[in-house]
């Protein structure tokens, strides 16, 4: 994983940068951070050290108790001789949120703290995200600052519109959600990325499948892992596509999504959808059973103390995908199993829908699978086999995104 480097200037979105931080350090990136003296008025050293697991940096004479390494390397056996070490080593540094004097400061040089520094001498991609009212962003000089650094290969992440940190304010200048910051620092980590420009198509949730026109047979499935997995795609440079059956989580708007309800609308769409995909990670838990019939209107309970609904199996949508699949495309299915033989039942999975990876969870373990926010899986593939321990299922999509790129072609 990354060595993230994140420098926080003065401004009331500061608190959205610890957000920023749980979750890059969530997806296994190493974060040190680097403060502005006047952030600190907004946010203490002592929540972004707590997140980071790594002592904050203010000054350019401040020593460093971990001499220039980052959480996880072991310490240096010195202390570096430069203030600079830490952006040295970093592989991506982003600033956020940017205040109009920093951004000032940046696009005319100026070296007048770490921060600054840090950026004059950053040779690893650099990442700046203002955040401000919306006037001194709208500011020419604010603008002129903001284009400068653009040609010179800064990427800035666009502030968004809504209300503002004064009251009665509304208009650009909010930071940019922590996920896109993280987005943004995962791209520019991966900028020969195998997966730039390829598509992915990922299902994500789990089918409805009507008895009658109120009532319905469904699973527990939220849609977190399919949703992890296609942001994990997207970070790497990836054209995403999510069907996503009664999946109510937050979208990314970078991500092209399709709602579907039942087993029958997923196969359509994935049918469609996958004639353009390169990978398929068919994550979506589809019902094996539907009602043979769906009645009319509300069934009724009527004089009768019992009721047999006839049901009849699904087609099976990824054997099918990987029947018609075309030459290069990779094919990944899930198995979500329960108990002691779950295993042997997803290396049959493998066998029997001919993809080229199984990502078996099993789904008696207590707080993974669905509606979790872990996950435990194992990766079977026809050449072995990798257990990735219990994480966040971000964590386990970054891990899985890995692995799918190295499969053979
Ligand atoms: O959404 P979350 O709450 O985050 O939970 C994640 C999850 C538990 C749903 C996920 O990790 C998972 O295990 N998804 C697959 C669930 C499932 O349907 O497993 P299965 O073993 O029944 O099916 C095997 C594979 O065949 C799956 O890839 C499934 O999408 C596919 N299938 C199944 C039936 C069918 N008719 N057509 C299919 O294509």
């Amino acid at each position: 994983m990354a060595k993230l480097l994140l420098g926080v200037s003065g401004g009331i979105a500061a608190f959205k940068a610890l957000e920023f931080v749980r979750l890059a350090t969530e997806r296994g990136h190493a974060v040190r951070v680097i403060q502005t003296h006047s952030s600190k008025r907004f946010v203490g050293t002592a929540s972004f050290a707590a997140l980071t697991g790594a002592p904050v940096l203010s000054g350019e004479f401040e020593r460093d108790p971990l001499r220039g390494s980052f959480p996880g390397e072991p310490l240096g056996e010195h202390d570096p001789a430069s203030h600079l070490a830490l952006v040295g080593a970093a592989d991506v540094f982003v600033i956020a949120p940017a205040s109009a004097n920093t951004i000032a400061k940046l696009a005319n040089g100026l070296a007048d703290n770490l921060l600054t520094n840090a950026a004059l001498a950053a040779r690893c991609p650099l990442i700046v995200a203002p955040a401000m009212n919306h006037r001194m962003f709208e500011h020419p000089a604010t603008q002129a600052n903001i284009a400068l650094l653009r040609e010179r290969g800064v990427t800035i992440i666009e502030p968004g519109t809504g209300r503002l940190a004064t009251p009665g304010e509304h208009g650009i200048g909010r930071l940019a959600e922590p996920a896109e910051l993280l987005a943004a620092c995962e791209v520019a980590l991966a900028p020969n990325s195998s997966w730039r420009g390829r598509g992915v198509l990922v299902t994500a949730g789990g089918t409805r499948e009507p008895i009658d026109a109120v009532r319905h047979i469904a699973n527990r499935s939220s849609g977190r892992m399919g949703f992890a997995i296609a942001e994990a795609a997207l970070g790497r440079g990836a054209e995403v596509v999510v069907i996503a059956a009664n999946v109510s989580l937050q979208r990314d708007p970078r991500i092209r999504y399709i709602d579907v309800e039942s087993t029958e609308q997923l196969a359509t769409a994935c049918a469609a959808e996958a004639e353009t995909a390169d990978v398929l990670v068919m994550c979506a838990a589809v019902a094996d059973l539907r009602p043979a019939a769906e009645l009319n209107g509300k069934l009724s309970r009527g004089a009768t103390d019992r009721l047999t609904l006839e049901l009849e199996a699904t087609p099976d949508i990824l054997a099918g995908l990987a029947a018609a699949r075309r030459n290069g495309q990779k094919l990944v299915g899930f198995a979500a199993e329960h108990g002691a033989q779950g295993i042997e039942r997803a290396r049959e999975k493998l066998q029997g829908k001919q993809v080229d990876m199984i990502v078996y969870n099993d789904i008696s373990s207590e707080g993974i699978g669905f509606d979790s926010p872990d996950n435990e899986v194992t990766l079977i593939t026809a050449k072995g086999e990798q257990h990735l321990p219990r994480a966040p299922k971000s964590t386990i999509a970054m891990q899985l995104i890995e692995a799918i790129e190295a499969l053979q072609p």
